[in-house]
C-alpha cells in the first residue's frame, strides 16, 4: 500500500485528459520493489500517457506519483531521471546527429554522471578524463548484456529495428536505473528475438532494477510478469497475478479475447 517502502513506485489517483479525452481516469496502482509489473490494454487504453505521467513528459492534470515514496508529479523528466528513473519509448529514439555511433547512443544516458561542475572541469581534468574512461568501459559492457558486444562503432540506422530496440535499452540501463519504464519493447521483434528479450528483462531483474512494462505481446507478459494491471478507456479494469489476470473474464473480454481476430498495428 501507499507509504509502504516495499513499493517504489506508487500512482494515486491520476487523471489525465486531452482536449476531452479522459486518456485517465482516476488510476492507482503500486509497482513492488524487484518486481516486473505489465501495464497491458487495448490501443488507445491509456498505457503511454501513465507511461508519460510518470516519467514527466506529460505530467497528471491531478493525482500523486511516488517514487520511493518522494512526490515526483510536476517534477521535469530530468529531475525525476535523477531519482533513479529511466524509460525507452513506443517509437524508438536514438541520436543519429553528427554521426553519433551506437556507443555514443549508450554514453549519452551517462551524461548526468559525466556531467561536470564548472569547478571540476577546471581543476579536476584528469579525474574528467577518468570518468570518460569509467563510462565508456561500462558502456561496452551494457551493450555486451544485451548482445550487442562489438556493434559499438556502427551508426544506429544500420541496425535492425530489434537492435535498436535493444541499444535504447543500453542507453537506459547506463542511467544506472532503479526503476525502468519499456513502452512495448518487444514489438516488431522475431519470435528467436523474443526469446532472448525474455532472458534479458530477467536478467534486468536480477540486477535488482525493477520494471514497469507496457508490453502487447502476450507471450512476453505471462512469462515474465509478478503481476498485471489492464487499462482500458483510461481505467484500471483489473490488476493480479498472470494468473488471475488470464481467467478475468472482463480482461478476456475486453482485450486477450479479441486479440485472437484483432490486427495489432505495429508502431
Ligand atoms: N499528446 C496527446 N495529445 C492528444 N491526445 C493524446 C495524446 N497522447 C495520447 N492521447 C490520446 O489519449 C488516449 C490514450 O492514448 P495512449 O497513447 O496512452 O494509448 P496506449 O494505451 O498507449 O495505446 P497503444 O497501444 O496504441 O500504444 C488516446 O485516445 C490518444 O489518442
Ligand atoms: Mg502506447
Amino acid at each position: 500500500m501507499k507509504g509502504s517502502n516495499d513499493y517504489i513506485l506508487w500512482v494515486d489517483n491520476v487523471i489525465k485528459t486531452f482536449e476531452g479525452i479522459h486518456a485517465l481516469e482516476h488510476v492507482s496502482f503500486g509497482v513492488k520493489k524487484g518486481h516486473i509489473k505489465a501495464l497491458i490494454g487495448p490501443n488507445g487504453a491509456g498505457k503511454t500517457t501513465m507511461l508519460n505521467a510518470i516519467s514527466g513528459l506529460l505530467p497528471p492534470d491531478s493525482g500523486s506519483v511516488y517514487l520511493n515514496n518522494q512526490q515526483i508529479a510536476g517534477l521535469t523528466p530530468d529531475r525525476i531521471a535523477l531519482l533513479g528513473l529511466s524509460r525507452t519509448f513506443q517509437l524508438v529514439r536514438l541520436f543519429t546527429i553528427n554521426n553519433a555511433t551506437v556507443l555514443d547512443n549508450v554514453l549519452l544516458g551517462a551524461h548526468k554522471h559525466l556531467n561536470p561542475s564548472i569547478f571540476e572541469a577546471m581543476f579536476y581534468r584528469g579525474r574528467m578524463k577518468r570518468k570518460e574512461n569509467e563510462a565508456k568501459e561500462r558502456a561496452l559492457n551494457l551493450l555486451k548484456f544485451v548482445g550487442l558486444e562489438g556493434a559499438e562503432d556502427a551508426l544506429p540506422g544500420t541496425l535492425s529495428f530489434g537492435n535498436q530496440r535493444l541499444l535504447e535499452l543500453a542507453r537506459s540501463l547506463m542511467t544506472e536505473p532503479k526503476l525502468l519504464l519499456l513502452d512495448e519493447p518487444a514489438s516488431g521483434l522475431n519470435d528467436a528475438e523474443v526469446e532472448s528479450f525474455i532472458k534479458l528483462l530477467l536478467a534486468i531483474r536480477d540486477k535488482g532494477i525493477t520494471i514497469l512494462i507496457v508490453e502487447h505481446n502476450m507471450k512476453v507478459v505471462m512469462k515474465i510478469a509478478d503481476d498485471i494491471i489492464v487499462l482500458d478507456f483510461g481505467k484500471k479494469l483489473a490488476e493480479g497475478t498472470p494468473e488471475e489476470i488470464s481467467k478475468n473474464q472482463q480482461v478476456v473480454e475486453a482485450y486477450l479475447g479479441t486479440q485472437k481476430n484483432s490486427c495489432k498495428v505495429e508502431k
